[in-house]
């Protein structure tokens, strides 16, 4: 089979990798994809700029299958076009996509279908924002509704930073309309978990469990980041955790999904925050997660393709997703600075013995050699029998990646 496969972060250079294994692929075009794509295995990347040109390149080229990485395509109804042109794509359609695009529409979602979540309110209207603020508990949190790349939302400890937040969204427009109507909602205590998963709409699989770190410093303290490094299977995510966690929110959210009539053949991310009261849910993504990816994808034993065609068919009911042993850390390399300013430019260089554990995020090919590009410029993982020995592996590999300024967070996987 011939693919392409859109995106170009480290999250799609782990898709491409592992659908370069499968048997059944002979060659994946990747738009734009980045300098680890471009290295990759059966991997070419290719300039296509617009849906249509996409829809047109896949026509021209017999290209068999589309697999979409981020949200973006899908918000902006990508497989919708597709679909139209009688072309198989991986994604949700548009309608199903604003379970990411629009906060409002996952929480009304997420209450229509009694899926646990923080009580919440919606203001399109910034002085009545501000007004219920003012009898409002705290801390409390403001999510502008809109995509805002991973910026939208607001932790305030008191009114003065609340008013503040209200102001940046909702008068000054920071996020250009995304903040224009936003949700405030209740603050919840706990620990964070990635539950991705595969559906077709009648049947979800989840993935093995995964645990972000955010901040940019060990101890978790820090501005937030895109991800700093995740463990999977994520040691929170208990039987008694997943229970709740299927019992509460992933079955409630089939059932909307299916009362919808939405056509969701993907992957939906489930962001739950475990707490004293059990499992809740923050928020849908209709993609998988970055950096989450790089770390579930190493140990799915599973052919991606194969159940990327169950769900296509609407068979996933018949699929079964095998697992490695054991759990996997990634820890990711920065540019110094990040999140804030840094340079660019500076060579990366990986020795050949950890090819398998590096996938690029922030790096290009530049006069034939691969150089930083990104804040976030790679991801080293290391797979072992026990989550310490993962740590030690990830922590081991990265020996062996070098590039000038390189930051990580000694802490990855560090169970407090
Ligand atoms: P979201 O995009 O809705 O997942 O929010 C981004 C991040 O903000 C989450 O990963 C949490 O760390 C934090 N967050 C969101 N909603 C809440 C909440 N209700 N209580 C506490 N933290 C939250
Ligand atoms: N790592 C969180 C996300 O991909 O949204």
């Amino acid at each position: 089979m011939k693919l392409l496969l859109i995106g170009g972060g480290g999250r799609e250079h782990a898709i491409a990798w592992k659908l370069a294994k499968s048997p059944k692929v002979e060659k994946i075009y990747v738009a734009p994809g980045n300098g680890g794509t471009a290295l990759e295995d059966k991997c070419e990347n290719i300039g296509l700029e617009t849906y249509e040109e996409m829809a047109k390149f896949v026509k021209e080229n017999n290209i068999d299958l589309t697999v979409v990485g981020p949200e973006e395509p899908l918000t902006k109804g990508i497989v919708d076009l597709f679909k139209k042109e009688n072309l198989k794509i991986f994604g949700p359609e548009q309608k199903a996509a604003m379970l990411e695009g629009s906060k409002s529409f996952s929480k009304d979602f997420m209450r229509k279908y009694n899926i646990k979540t923080a009580a919440y309110e919606v203001f399109y209207d910034s002085e009545k924002a501000v007004e219920y603020l003012k009898s409002a508990e705290y801390p409390i949190v403001i999510k502008a509704d809109g995509l805002a790349a991973g910026k939208g939302v607001s932790i305030c400890e008191d009114f003065k930073q609340a008013e503040d937040t209200i102001k940046d969204f909702m008068v000054q427009d920071k996020f250009k309309g995304a903040g224009k109507k936003i949700v405030i909602e209740e603050f919840l205590q706990g620990v964070e978990a990635s539950i991705l998963s595969i559906t077709d709409g009648k049947t979800i699989i989840p993935f093995i469990s995964a645990k972000d770190h955010k901040q940019i410093f060990d101890g978790g303290v820090g501005p937030n980041t895109g991800g700093m490094g995740v463990i999977a299977p994520n040691p929170y995510v208990t039987d008694e955790v997943f229970e709740d966690f299927e019992k509460n929110i992933m079955e409630p959210t089939l059932t909307g999904i299916r009362e919808e009539g939405f056509d969701y053949k993907g992957i939906i991310f489930f962001g739950v925050m475990i707490t004293e009261k059990g499992c809740y849910l923050l928020e849908y993504n209709v993609r998988m997660g970055d950096p989450e990816t790089q770390s579930v994808l190493s140990l799915m034993e599973s052919d991606l393709l194969e159940l990327i065609e169950f769900s296509l068919e609407e068979k996933l009911n018949a699929a079964e997703v095998r697992w490695k042993n054991g759990a996997c850390c990634n820890v990711v390399l920065a540019s110094k600075g990040y999140p804030e300013a840094f340079e660019k430019g500076f060579k990366i260089e990986i020795d050949p013995s950890v090819k398998e554990n590096v996938f690029i995020a922030g790096g290009v090919i530049k006069d034939e050699v691969l150089v930083t590009s990104g804040g976030r410029v790679l991801s080293v993982v290391g797979v072992g029998d026990t989550i310490e020995a993962a740590r030690e592996k990830a922590y081991s590999n990265i020996d062996s990646v070098t590039f000038e300024g390189r930051y990580f967070r000694k802490d990855i996987g560090v169970i407090s």
